[in-house]
């Protein structure tokens, strides 16, 4: 199949393109306006890469479009702060332009697998109601939980927001139009070349990448609001493995469907993913020189600007994903973020400042044990008291 990866240089489209040249199984065009995590693949010749801005040339779209069996669009501004600093550009690119490419794939009849986000669910039912969410733990579903937005000036939503209208016109144009979509909501991924750390570019990334650059450089680490909100990890591997699944498409069961994918047993207060990451770091990446940072409470208007307002929970319902594609994530929450932090610490030890750097050459990755990991045989309970069957296996970092 000749696929079109529209946003293939970014975190997931990265991830997602090096798997697909390992499995060898399809054709690949990669387009993106940035390359840097596509590096490798590009120079080694084993993609096609396009350096385009789809804002750009709506006639090449087309043809790009028309010359390819499936589309994957993966072209978003992803990252919060963005929806509270410009919101308009948020609405532009996730929405209109976004939207270009759905109805070239209408008129060409091509099968478009279309990335949305797990924000479309919005805020729970209990914190709409005035009900402590920590204390109803109802996993977001597909086809059946409704989407629960904030006010207009808190906007922060007009990215769930872009992105829910998006896929309310992909299921019109299937309905009216046979279009053939299927689309993805992931539930914050994470792993190896996810965002760049704040001290070495400006901007405000996602908040793993804000704890890490606290851990290597010393700036606090900012709770925003107590950092009580919930999020659900999934490692990119797992993710990237959900992916080719939805995208081999066995017996036509992704089509005109939506896809929840996430691990709803590695949820955590951003509290206790900050104290994870402290003591993960402190097992196995800690060198002498390394800072202590402190842990501060910040308001969300503080750190993000006016309008920010915070999902409160939201954990993935996945039943969909192993029903119909067979799939389950593998990596628990500790196996993610050793994985994630040990890119992190190889790609920047080196930067850091004196002492910092010397530690490089003492710096020894330690495998943790099997014991540390929840990946074993046998059964184990997730927190909404599901029986899940895990697998035998050995994190090897
Ligand atoms: P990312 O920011 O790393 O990737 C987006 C890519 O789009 C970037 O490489 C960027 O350069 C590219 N892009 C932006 N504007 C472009 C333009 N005008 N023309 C061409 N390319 C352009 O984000 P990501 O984390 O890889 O997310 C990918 C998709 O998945 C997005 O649609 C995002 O909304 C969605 N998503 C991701 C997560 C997650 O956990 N990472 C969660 C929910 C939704
Ligand atoms: C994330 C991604 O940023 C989006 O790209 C994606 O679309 C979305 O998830 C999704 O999965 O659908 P979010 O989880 O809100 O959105 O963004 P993060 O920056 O990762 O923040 C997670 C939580 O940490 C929020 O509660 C935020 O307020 C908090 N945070 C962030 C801190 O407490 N401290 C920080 O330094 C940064």
């Amino acid at each position: 199949m000749k696929i079109l990866l529209l946003g293939a240089g970014g975190f997931i489209g990265a991830n997602l393109t090096e798997r697909l040249v390992k499995d060898g199984q399809h054709e690949i065009t990669a387009l993106d306006i940035e390359r840097a995590k596509l590096d490798e693949t590009v120079k080694n010749g084993e993609i096609r890469f396009i350096h385009f801005d789809i804002r750009a040339n709506e006639k090449k779209l087309e043809r790009l479009t028309a010359d390819h069996d499936a589309i994957i669009d993966l072209v978003a501004m992803a990252n919060p702060s963005l929806y509270v600093s410009n919101p308009i550009d948020v609405f532009k690119l996730n929405f209109t332009e976004n939207l270009k490419i759905a109805e070239f794939c209408v008129k060409h009849r091509k099968r478009i697998i279309q990335f949305s986000t797990c924000e479309v669910y919005g805020v729970t039912a209990a914190r709409a109601f005035g009900k402590d969410s920590s204390k109803h733990p109802v996993p977001f579903a597909e086809d059946d939980t409704p989407l629960i937005m904030g006010p207009v000036k808190s906007h922060r939503w007009i990215y769930a927001c872009a992105k829910q209208l998006l896929e309310r016109v992909l299921h019109a144009y299937g309905l009216e139009e046979g279009l053939n979509y299927t689309i993805i909501r992931p539930f914050n991924f994470i792993g190896p070349r996810i965002d760049y750390l704040p001290s070495e570019q400006t901007g405000n990334p996602r908040v793993f990448s804000h704890f890490m650059n606290a851990l290597l450089y010393g700036t606090p680490i900012k709770l925003v609001d107590g950092g009580v909100n919930y999020r659900a990890y999934t490692y990119i591997d797992d993710a990237v493995d959900c992916i080719v699944r939805i995208i081999d498409n066995r017996g036509g069961v992704c089509d005109r469907q939506i896809f929840n994918i996430g691990t709803p047993e590695n949820e955590v207060t951003i509290k206790e993913l900050a104290n994870k990451m402290c003591a993960t770091f402190d097992k196995y990446f800690r060198q002498p020189a390394d800072p202590y940072p402190e842990i501060v409470s910040v308001s969300g208007e503080e750190f993000y600007g006016k309008g920010y307002e915070d999902c409160d929970r939201r954990i993935p319902d996945v039943t969909k994903a192993r029903k119909l594609v067979g799939w389950r994530s593998e990596h628990d929450l500790d196996s993610v973020l050793f994985r994630t932090m040990k890119y992190f610490v190889e790609k920047h030890r080196t930067k850091q400042p004196s002492p910092g750097r010397d530690a490089v050459a003492r710096y020894i990755s330690r495998e943790p044990e099997s014991a540390d990991f929840a990946i074993c045989d046998g059964q184990r309970t997730d927190h909404l008291g599901n029986r899940l069957n895990v697998r035998k296996g050995r994190c090897r970092g």
